[in-house]
C-alpha cells in the first residue's frame, strides 16, 4: 500500500492546498495530511482548529487522513509506514527552497523520496498569510478557500472587532 504524507502548517488550508490532495489522492492509496506546529509563524488558528478545517474540507476524499505531529517530519513518516512526501510548487522559488528541504528529508530517511506537484495554475498566487490578511481586512476570499475555513475567518474577524471596540 503506497502511503503518502502531505505536512505543512495549514493556518488556514486553502483551495490550493485542496487542489492537491484530489490530484494525488487517487494516485496514493492513503494520505496523511500533516499539520505542523511551525514555532517560526504566528498562527491565527489553533492547531486542533486547523485540523477540524481540513477534516470539513475533505469529506469528498475518503482516503485522506488528517493529523497533526510535532518534530522530524521524517519520524512522522516511519512511524505511519510511509514512504513518500508530498508538496505542492507554485513557483521556482518555492523550488529552491523544496529542493533543499527533499534532500535533507532523503538524508534523515534514504527510504523517503519527495514528490512534487505544480499548482494548479488558477492557486499559483495564493498562501494562507495572504488569505488571512485579506480576509481579516475585509476582502472576499471566496472560492480561494473552502466553505468551511470561509466561516472560521469571519468568526476570528468579529471576535477581533468585538475585541478592539
Ligand atoms: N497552494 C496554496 N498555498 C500553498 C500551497 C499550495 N499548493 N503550498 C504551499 N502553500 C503556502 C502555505 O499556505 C504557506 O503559506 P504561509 O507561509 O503564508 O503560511 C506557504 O505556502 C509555505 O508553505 P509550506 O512550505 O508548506 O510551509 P509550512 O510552514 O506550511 O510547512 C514544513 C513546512 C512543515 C513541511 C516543514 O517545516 C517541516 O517539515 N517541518 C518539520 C520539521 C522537520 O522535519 N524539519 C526538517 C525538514 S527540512
Amino acid at each position: 500500500m503506497a502511503i503518502a504524507v502531505y505536512p505543512g502548517s495549514f493556518d488556514p488550508v486553502t483551495m490550493g492546498h485542496i487542489d492537491i490532495l484530489e490530484r494525488t489522492s487517487q494516485v496514493f492509496d492513503k494520505i496523511v495530511v500533516a499539520v505542523v506546529h511551525n514555532v517560526t509563524k504566528e498562527a491565527l488558528f489553533t492547531l486542533d482548529e486547523r485540523v477540524d478545517l481540513i477534516k470539513k474540507s475533505i469529506q469528498h476524499l475518503p482516503n485522506v487522513e488528517v493529523e497533526c505531529f510535532n518534530g522530524l517530519l521524517a519520524d512522522f513518516l516511519r512511524a505511519r509506514d510511509a514512504t513518500v512526501i508530498i508538496r505542492g510548487l507554485r513557483s521556482i522559488t518555492d523550488f529552491e527552497y523544496e529542493s533543499h528541504m527533499s534532500m535533507m528529508n532523503k538524508s534523515l530517511l534514504p527510504d523517503i523520496d519527495t514528490v512534487f506537484i505544480m499548482s494548479n495554475p488558477c492557486y499559483i498566487f495564493i498562501s494562507s498569510s495572504g488569505i488571512k490578511e485579506a480576509a481579516l481586512l475585509g476582502g472576499d476570499v471566496s472560492g480561494l478557500v473552502p466553505a468551511a475555513v470561509e466561516k472560521g475567518l469571519q468568526e476570528k474577524l468579529q471576535r477581533y472587532l468585538f475585541k478592539t471596540k
